[in-house]
């Protein structure tokens, strides 16, 4: 898959971009995350790409110019690339949208910094728009590694047990049921028997209420219907 992030910026991401998994699925060929500065394409002479918001009000918005411009420099003309901006107004990211993020070729996600963007730029490029959750971050960036590091370990080979990604919390709609390594005592605290019994139909049948349980005192949201 291919990644094209559109930043104020490009510095924030590769020491994230450089270790654990994500570095992994860098040299896997799996990902390339391709950086682009949106400074780069203002036509100010001062390199301006913000500006006070009409009506008045805290804070600066992005001027379209230099966002359109560096959106249709990155897309080549490739409409197949799925355009995403990550704003707090967008769809709330989950396990089912990265999920589904995760099977096309090419993502192109551009951050936001101040205030947000001028409208005309959402008008005009139609993106799908991504909040990462109901808060307010200082831009875009982090919500955008956050998008990249969900995406990046449901890619073919990048988990070394792609079993690890199915199994786990939200990809079933459910959270985690406990996990318990060794030693098998710890402080008086023992890990539960059945794990130890070798019983792989009693421990699945064990996990599988242990997670149906925590779903329902912790997260009963994710047990609605949607
Ligand atoms: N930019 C600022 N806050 C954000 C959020 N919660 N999600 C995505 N982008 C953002």
């Amino acid at each position: 898959m291919t990644i094209d992030v559109l930043t104020l910026f490009p510095e924030m991401f590769p020491g994230v971009l450089s270790h654990s998994i994500l570095k992994i699925a860098v040299q896997k060929k799996a990902m390339d995350v391709r950086l682009h500065n949106i400074r780069d394409y203002s036509k100010d002479k001062h390199g301006k790409v913000d500006d006070r918001p009409y009506g008045g009000g805290p804070g600066m918005i992005m001027t379209p110019q230099p966002v359109l411009d560096a959106v249709d420099a990155v897309r080549g003309g490739d409409e197949e690339a799925l355009l995403i901006v990550l704003t707090p107004q967008g769809r709330v990211w989950n396990q089912a949208l990265a999920s589904q993020l995760a099977e096309r070729r090419r993502l192109i996600l551009v951050c936001g910094r101040y205030e947000g963007f001028d409208e005309r730029i959402l008008l005009a490029l139609k993106p799908l728009e991504v909040s990462i959750g109901d808060y307010i971050l200082t831009g875009g960036e982090l919500a955008a590694l956050v998008v990249i590091d969900t995406v990046a370990r449901l890619l073919p080979d990048v988990l070394g047990d792609p079993e690890s990604a199915r199994l786990e919390s939200f990809q079933g709609g459910m959270l985690d049921f406990p996990q318990y390594t060794r030693p098998s005592e710890f402080k008086g605290m023992r890990v539960p028997d059945v794990l130890l019994s070798g019983h792989h139909a009693a421990i699945e049948a064990w996990r599988r209420e242990q997670a149906l349980q925590r779903t329902m005192w912790r997260r009963a949201d994710l047990l609605k219907p949607t």
